[in-house]
């Protein structure tokens, strides 16, 4: 902070992730408190929440039910080992979330494996895919299959599979993967509201793979059906049915990605919901919590675990996990999350407020370097045109220009991203877009 008061922390030691850490230690963003759909700034000033912090404060700031529930489990039972022992907890966690399973009762997603982030999640999915494929007789099948412009987390599998060039360049990654091409065209698909029209046909993508690799070398695909960190990216209509058809015709395995899209954020608890299409692993984290503490859950479908779970009773199934898998206090906060949600309403809620959004931020559509908008339940990506040689320039200043009036979004490129919490009213939503407006107008 250039003139930073006497009890503002020194900013020296902290290594901030995905972050231009000169340039930020020169003017901090600093967050003090939050509450609701506000933050409140070092400096002391309300910040509306369009973002839902990093797309996982999907109840809103400060539940008081969550900081109680945790409070109490971390006086009850602090900790306990993951691995050869349980508590209570993890496995009430483990059964509320099957019932409430991506795709309902009969898509048998009901079988979870916990983890302490996206990233975490991502990495267990891969190796579930990969050891199921070996366990079924299919070793060849080694090879993992992404899209171009994912977002699957920094590890090295999600790196792998990931399709953004600066989370790969400057690391080796998995051998044996490939990518799908991403189905973001802004020819055919500019200003859509909802799902788009126009792509399906890019998921016979997968079949040029196959063709190129042979099926039998081919373990799992994975696909975000809406990617956030990449400028919310929507997966057009017809796209991911076609993907689960040339899996199954193959013996691919298909995995969702939904640690964004999952619980609530498109208006359906998951996008495996709203697209109607079944996947056999669906990856979960963020909003699991509602950010409060740092948890991962993996959706596996009966199949999976099931072929995976067996041998002689006495051998560990899968040598795969984590210290802080199902972690006490992660679970008393999931709990208290999912009773928020189910109390509330909120997993469907974006789903009434979905018109209003839409409209709302489409009417930004004239605003001058605006040269897409998508929208989708409660989310939304203003693309701008990259200023001449400085890819990312603009996004950058609209964002530090609503961080000052009051407004925290996203950017990634030069799109906005737009993910307010599900709490959102819709006179807050009118806000998000009347700063946002000015300060594109302002960005030229
Ligand atoms: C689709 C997706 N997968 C994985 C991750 C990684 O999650 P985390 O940062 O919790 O490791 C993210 C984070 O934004 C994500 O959007």
């Amino acid at each position: 902070m250039n003139d930073a008061p006497a009890n503002a922390p020194r900013l020296d030691a902290y290594w901030m992730p995905f972050t231009a850490n000169r340039q930020f230690k020169k003017a901090p963003r600093l967050m003090s408190s939050a509450e609701g759909m506000h933050y409140t700034s070092f400096d002391g000033r309300k910040i509306l929440d369009g973002s839902a912090g990093l797309w996982c404060v999907n109840a809103g700031h400060g539940r008081r039910e969550i900081a109680s529930a945790v409070e109490r489990q971390l006086s009850t039972l602090d900790f306990a080992p993951s691995f050869q022992m349980g508590h209570p907890i993890v496995f009430d966690f483990a059964e509320r979330l099957a019932a409430m399973a991506p795709g309902g009762p009969n898509a048998g997603l009901d079988r979870i494996f916990f983890t302490g982030s996206g990233s975490e999640s991502v990495d267990t999915a891969l190796k579930i895919a990969l050891a199921y494929q070996r366990a079924i007789g299919q070793g060849t099948r080694t090879r993992l299959i992404g899209r171009e412009r994912g977002y699957h987390g920094v590890g090295f599998g999600g790196v792998s599979v990931g399709g953004m060039v600066n989370n790969r360049r400057m690391f080796p990654q998995l051998p044996g993967v490939d990518h799908l091409r991403h189905t973001h065209d802004l020819e055919k698909n500019a200003f859509v509201k909802g799902v788009p029209e126009h792509g399906a046909e890019l998921a016979d993508d997968l079949e040029r793979l196959v063709a190129l690799h042979g099926a039998e070398t081919i373990a799992a695909v994975i696909v975000e059906p809406v990617a956030g960190s990449t400028g919310v990216l929507i997966s057009p209509k017809g796209y991911l049915e076609r993907l689960r058809a040339i899996c199954d015709r193959h013996g691919i395995l298909l995995i969702f990605d939904e640690v964004i899209s999952g619980f609530g954020r498109l208006g359906t608890p998951f996008a495996t919901d709203y697209y109607g299409v079944i996947p056999d692993i669906v990856t979960t984290a963020k909003g699991l919590t509602n950010g409060a503490l740092p948890m991962g859950a993996v959706f596996c479908s009966r199949k999976l675990h099931d072929g995976l779970v067996q041998g002689p009773e006495g051998a560990i199934e899968l040598f795969h996990g984590y210290t802080y898998s199902g972690h006490p206090a992660a679970c008393a906060a999931g709990l208290a999350t999912m009773d928020i949600y189910d109390r509330e309403g909120l997993l469907t809620r974006g789903a009434e407020l979905a018109g209003h959004w839409a409209d709302a931020i489409h009417s930004l559509r004239d605003k001058g370097p605006v040269i897409d908008i998508r929208t989708i339940g409660l989310m939304a990506g203003v693309e701008l045109s990259p200023r001449e040689g400085a890819v990312g320039a603009r996004a950058y200043d609209v964002f530090v220009d609503c961080f000052e009036h009051g407004l925290l979004c996203r950017y990634t490129g030069d799109t906005i991203a737009l993910s307010p919490p599900l709490i959102v009213e819709p006179g807050q939503i009118d806000e998000i877009v009347e700063i946002l407006g000015v300060a594109i107008a302002r960005a030229h």
